[in-house]
């Protein structure tokens, strides 16, 4: 029997296309997946590495060279379990099991403690880029056993998005702590996809401006400072048009899916106590944007039209980039504190300087803002936020009065911008000091004796308020 290097289980869109990516990078490939109709169509054309595909669990496992390394490509869930269970018969100690799904970080680490006590070393490989990113070079962000990573290294830095000669494809810690930066990676995908449909509704309900005008404006951020693969592809969304060759997108139901890892990222932030508003708007929006006939009615209620045309901006395009700059530093500064906050919490020591640099290339939030990201995250005990940070604020300050009037016309003409408004109060947030908290500490003591603490004396202090 001839032995592969690796083994890929699950052939659906993702893991055919990781596993193609594999061997036309010459390494030589076991495959398996439980449709037969998957195992059926899978095949590459002129492939560089050799590949098989297996009818049967204990064939895949048994053509693997020793210790073997299996990439499971299955839906995120119940089916990684069942998977390994159906695996583990027929694998060894030192055998690495690779979750390369979007997995809970606290599902990946339930696995990875279970299967060392069987010697299996367990990698949890967060992977993003979609089909074409699976196939041409996607992000990954290992987390987990680091032997096991060891013993893969070379595979998967082979097959990862390069950029200036590096892979993005690295350790960042133990246990769920590749999924974790994952998860992180889709709140702020969920993040700036929110501010992007803001943008588009100031454009398109706010302005009443034609769509050739608004894919205009998005076309000329493309190679400016908004440079990044979101804006490529909104641009793409915008143009496309439908087989009567009207626009495609005003005829999509204005009502989003979302498959969960945005609304962990919220519930993550909550837990690790991390302001993170941007990423929580996008989650609601999306869960509103279910709520078509609450909204219907408050439309016809408020004797709304439906396209608003409720103001002007001169150079509009000028101040919406500016705006979403800002507003995009933001969204990745409300990541990268939480992936901080649960780094120490779990003593993880992620590198978030590293966690930046994966994300240059390959995955979804790709940008070049990335690249000063990572640069500032090079010493963080310098960087308490980075839109303090000395790449950021500059910048920042002065861009964001373009900001503050979008978002203020908005506000007065009652156009919902929850992204878009809800930053620049973390932003304004990140500069005040003293907030006026002191009111709810007074108040909490007043009516509970919850007791607080002086600006000008040590101690917990409590004063009968109404004497
Ligand atoms: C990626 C994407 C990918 C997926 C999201 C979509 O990095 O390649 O983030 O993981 O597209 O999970 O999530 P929703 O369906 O929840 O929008």
């Amino acid at each position: 029997m001839q032995e592969y290097e690796i083994g890929l289980y699950g052939l659906g869109v993702m893991g055919s296309s990781l596993a193609k990516n594999m061997i036309q990078h010459g390494f030589d490939v076991a495959l398996y997946s439980k449709p037969e109709a998957e195992r059926a169509a899978f095949r590459v054309e002129a492939p560089l590495g050799r590949y098989e595909v297996f009818p049967t669990e204990e064939a895949f496992v048994h053509s693997l060279s020793q210790p073997r390394v299996i990439f499971l490509m299955v839906t995120a869930g119940k089916a990684v379990d069942a998977v390994i269970g159906q695996l583990l018969p027929y694998l060894e100690p030192e055998d690495v099991i690779i979750d390369g799904g979007n997995s809970h970080f606290e599902d990946t680490a339930r696995r990875g403690a279970a299967l060392a006590e069987q010697g299996i070393q367990y990698l949890g490989v967060g992977v993003s880029g979609g089909e074409l990113g699976a196939l041409y070079g996607p992000s990954m962000m290992v987390g987990g056993n680091y032997e096991g990573w060891i013993r893969c290294r070379e595979i998967l830095q082979s097959i990862a998005a390069q950029v200036d000669g590096e892979p993005c494809c690295e350790y960042v810690g133990q246990a769920g702590a590749g999924h974790y930066v994952k998860m992180v990676h889709n709140g702020i995908e969920y993040a700036i996809l929110q501010l992007l449909a803001d943008t588009y509704h100031i454009l398109s309900q706010g302005m009443g401006l034609p769509q050739e005008e608004i894919a205009a404006i998005f076309a000329g951020w493309k190679d400016g400072p908004l440079r990044s693969y979101l804006i490529d592809i909104s641009i793409d969304v915008l143009r496309k048009r439908d087989e009567d060759g009207q626009f495609l997108l005003p005829k999509i139901l204005d009502s989003a899916q979302q498959k969960g890892t945005g609304s962990w990222t919220m519930m993550e932030s909550i837990t690790r106590g991390v302001y993170a508003p941007t990423i929580a708007e996008a989650v609601y929006a999306r869960f509103f944007s279910q709520e078509k006939a609450t909204r219907s009615l408050g439309r016809k209620i408020g004797e709304l039209s439906p396209v608003r045309k409720v103001f002007s901006v001169e150079n509009i395009g000028g101040k919406l980039e500016n705006a979403l700059y800002c507003a995009m530093v933001c969204c990745y500064a409300q990541g990268m504190e939480i992936i901080r906050k649960a780094s120490a919490d779990f003593g993880w020591n992620i590198n978030l300087e590293n966690a930046a640099n994966l994300w240059r290339g390959g995955c979804i939030i790709r940008s070049d803002l990335l690249e000063p990201i990572a640069k500032a995250f090079h010493r963080p005990q310098d960087c308490p936020n980075l839109v303090l940070s000395k790449e950021f604020a500059p910048a920042l300050a002065q861009k964001e009065a373009d900001w503050r009037e979008i978002v203020g016309r908005c506000i007065i003409h009652g156009l919902a911008v929850p992204a878009l408004s809800s930053t620049l109060t973390y932003y304004d947030s990140c500069h005040t000091d003293p907030m006026p908290v002191g009111l709810i500490q007074g108040l909490r003591d007043c009516f509970g004796a919850h007791t607080y603490r002086r600006t000008d004396r040590e101690g917990d202090f409590h004063t009968n308020w109404q004497e």
